[in-house]
């Protein structure tokens, strides 16, 4: 792998993994299992390992959970709250206890005593005690900046606004809100009881998310109505300790009225916290909440202290988790879901089954591969597996039977039935309606009106969601067609932001080319692409004669199959890649193009936003001469006077091609402060070098 390849991969990594992080911890609704996410950060790790001058100041390996929501204050941790490493293994706990040891330069004889309690399956809350009274009730957040919610965590039985006895002038108890499974399952069987429409009633995924969505609202009053209950495991910001150990401390925490958990042991040996957790493990299923391993702790606070933290975890404790439960049962139905962006993913219906106490009804089938590996056909008999997971997966086929019909994926989208495709070398399938689909719907006019495509200020999420809902805005011709009555008549808006809204719309009824390009949302047409087919075809009917043109040459040639098909595929690749003629661009991005201009339906749509007004302004700008007219140009470090985005876009003003990497082919950097490897490979390249105020000079020159 190369070093640009890999930091392509990071770059994709830390926003996928920040944008799970978001769906976990911020919107409590994740889209992939805890499996699939660690896997996620496993990569991004082993990267790291390989490329150590990679890392990004933004990787997900320095955060923890997610930056907090919008609606709900900020407040700064007076200490950071932490997360746990985890351990699967007997051996991986023994070699915690022996770094333990060594860190200390501990004698073999000396005793370590170590905690262990259930690791309960909630979300984290730092609650703050001044002379005894609750004074803020914070989340987690990223560690370091969590939520106010002091109000929600006052309607919290568990959590005493007063505590009782001698308690330190500042003292923060941290511990876990959770919902037990009893209530959670009621709680969901009251909102689908409350819903008008059953079918869009918001269900909770699992115990977790039920507790994080009840005490994240902004009004008290819903967290009051749902069952939370709260027990303590540490403590942050504190004037004076009441005790020097861990369960000494603990203790003193229950005494003042805090709950604690029942089950904290204190061992010596991995012998003996071993059989601690089989113990834990073996109750798991009868215990009234969900647990989804235990956590050891160094008992001794001044070895606390002296052992410390390592990135985002302390080096005196340590998660043990309980391996995935599995279950037997039967495969119904394999539905097919369309994810917001358009992927479609198999699900499977299943014969309701218990797994650890859990009623299990659907798993994931991940993609078609997956359903060919497995061999799965309705009716099989499956084990699936729950890892305290969010989705279930299907491990395994009990009743392979070859005889049978294989499933057949649909070369339909089930949603809008425009055609779903599979790139080639790719293992999702797509629907290609994106415009359409009303799965997809939602995500594409956030696309469409964003700040990179047509950045309609103004025009939000919130906004958007909430005219989608009420049937103003399909797709993305109604923006252009929405008028200010429709506005004034919802609650919320009046004469002033109406007509701000308005304006901001009509200020972009001719976009850019490349903008427009851009806001249709075609698979792999990105900025740097659609400004390339923007100066190629400089308007928006030669782009549209030019797709027509190879959409004809693509319909020429008879299917063939075999060798003789790869052929054909390559020999097709080849003349679809030259008839768009841009440079930059391969097979892959010139056959989404087709794929989406092949689509019906997204022809409609282009030609409905035409119809309401919206016309792509045609490129007309002249290059600019310049020393650096068609020379290639990388921007590093920090810029002062210019954002990145402005520099790139003088660049490309005065015919320059501004990239992302150093390589043989830079001809000039651009270097700010705090510039590091890109610096350092153009020394080694014997690039020529110039700092921004130079750079400036360049532009103004130009004139
Ligand atoms: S101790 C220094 N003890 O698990 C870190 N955490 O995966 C303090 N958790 O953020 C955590 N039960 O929210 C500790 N008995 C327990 C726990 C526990 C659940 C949560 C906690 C932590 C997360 C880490």
């Amino acid at each position: 792998m190369t070093e640009a390849e890999a930091a392509a991969e990071l770059e994709r990594l830390a926003a996928e993994i920040a944008r799970h992080n978001r769906l976990y911890h911020t919107d409590d609704a994740p889209e992939i299992s805890d499996a699939d996410y660690d896997a996620l950060t496993r990569r991004n790790a082993e990267l790291e390992r390989q490329f150590p001058h990679l890392v990004r100041a933004d990787s997900p390996s320095k955060q923890v959970g997610a930056a907090p929501a919008g609606h709900l204050a900020k407040v700064a941790h007076a200490l950071q709250m932490l997360s746990l490493d985890n351990a699967f293994s007997e051996e991986e706990v023994a070699e915690f206890l022996a770094r333990v040891r060594r860190y200390l330069n501990l004698t073999d004889d000396a005793e370590v005593a170590v905690t262990a309690e259930p690791k309960i399956d909630g979300l984290s809350c730092s609650l703050r005690y001044e002379k005894g009274v609750l004074v803020l009730a914070a989340t987690r957040g990223d560690g370091t900046t969590g939520e106010d919610v002091t109000p929600n965590a006052r309607t919290i039985g568990d959590i005493p606004q007063r505590l009782s006895g001698d308690v330190p002038d500042i003292f923060e108890i941290r511990g876990e809100v959770y919902m037990s499974k009893a209530d959670f399952a009621a709680l969901n069987a009251r909102l689908l009881a409350e819903a008008e429409d059953p079918d869009k009633a918001r269900q909770f995924a699992n115990p977790r998310n039920a507790a994080a969505g009840s005490l994240r609202q902004k009004d008290a009053a819903v967290t009051r109505s749902r069952p939370l209950r709260f027990y303590a495991h540490g403590w942050g910001e504190v004037s004076a300790l009441p005790a020097d150990t861990q369960s000494g401390v603990m203790r003193a925490i229950k005494s003042w009225g805090v709950p604690i958990s029942h089950d904290i042991g204190l061992f010596t040996d991995v012998t003996g916290l071993i059989a601690q957790y089989r113990k834990i493990e073996a109750k798991r299923a009868d215990l009234p909440f969900d647990i989804d391993g235990v956590v050891y702790k160094v008992d001794r606070l001044d070895w606390q202290r002296r052992l410390g933290q390592v990135a985002r975890a302390p080096r005196w404790a340590l998660a043990h988790k309980f391996p995935a439960e599995k279950a037997e049962t039967i495969l119904e139905a394999i539905d097919i879901q369309v994810g917001r962006t358009g992927k479609l993913t198999p699900v499977a219906r299943l014969k309701p089954v218990s797994v650890g106490g859990v009623t299990v009804t659907n798993a994931t089938l991940h993609n078609a591969d997956e359903i060919a590996r497995l061999g799965v056909r309705v009716g099989d008999r499956v084990r699936i597996q729950r890892a305290g997971d969010v989705i279930p997966q299907v491990l395994e086929n009990l009743t392979p039977d070859e005889k049978r019909p294989a499933y057949v994926f649909p070369d339909k989208c089930p949603e809008c039935d425009s055609d779903a495709v599979r790139e080639e070398g790719e293992v999702d399938i797509r629907c290609t309606g994106g415009l359409i689909c009303p799965a997809q719907r939602v995500e594409r006019l956030r696309h469409f009106v964003g700040r990179h495509a047509l950045d309609i200020e103004g025009l939000g999420i919130t906004h958007i969601e909430a005219f989608f809902r009420d049937g103003l805005m399909q797709s993305p011709a109604d923006i252009f067609t929405l008028k200010k009555d429709d506005l004034l008549a919802r609650e919320r808006w009046a004469e002033v932001s109406a007509q701000n809204l308005i304006d901001a719309i009509d200020a972009r009824r001719m976009p850019p080319l490349d903008r427009f390009l851009l806001a249709l949302g075609i698979r792999h047409v990105g900025e740097v692409t659609a400004r390339d087919l923007a100066r190629r075809y400089r308007s928006w009917d030669a782009f549209q004669t030019m797709i027509d043109g190879v959409l004809a040459l693509r319909h020429e040639t008879q299917p063939v199959i075999g060798e003789e098909e790869r052929k054909f595929l390559q020999r097709r690749n080849k003349a679809v890649v030259e008839a768009v003629g841009t440079q930059n661009i391969g097979p892959e991005v010139a056959n989404a193009l087709l794929d989406f201009f092949e689509e019906g339906h997204n022809r409609e749509v282009v030609a409905a936003i035409f119809a309401a007004g919206v016309a792509p302004a045609d490129v007309v700008h002249e290059v600019r001469q310049s020393p650096v007219t068609g020379k290639t140009v990388v921007f590093t470090g920090s810029l002062e006077a210019l954002s990145r985005d402005e520099a790139k876009a003088q660049a490309e003003a005065l015919g320059a091609k501004a990239a992302g990497d150093v390589s043989k082919k830079t001809d000039l950097v651009v270097a700010g402060p705090g510039a590091g490897s890109k610096l350092k490979k153009a020394a080694e390249l014997g690039i020529e070098v110039i700092d921004e105020a130079a750079w400036l000079r360049i532009v103004a020159e130009a004139g």
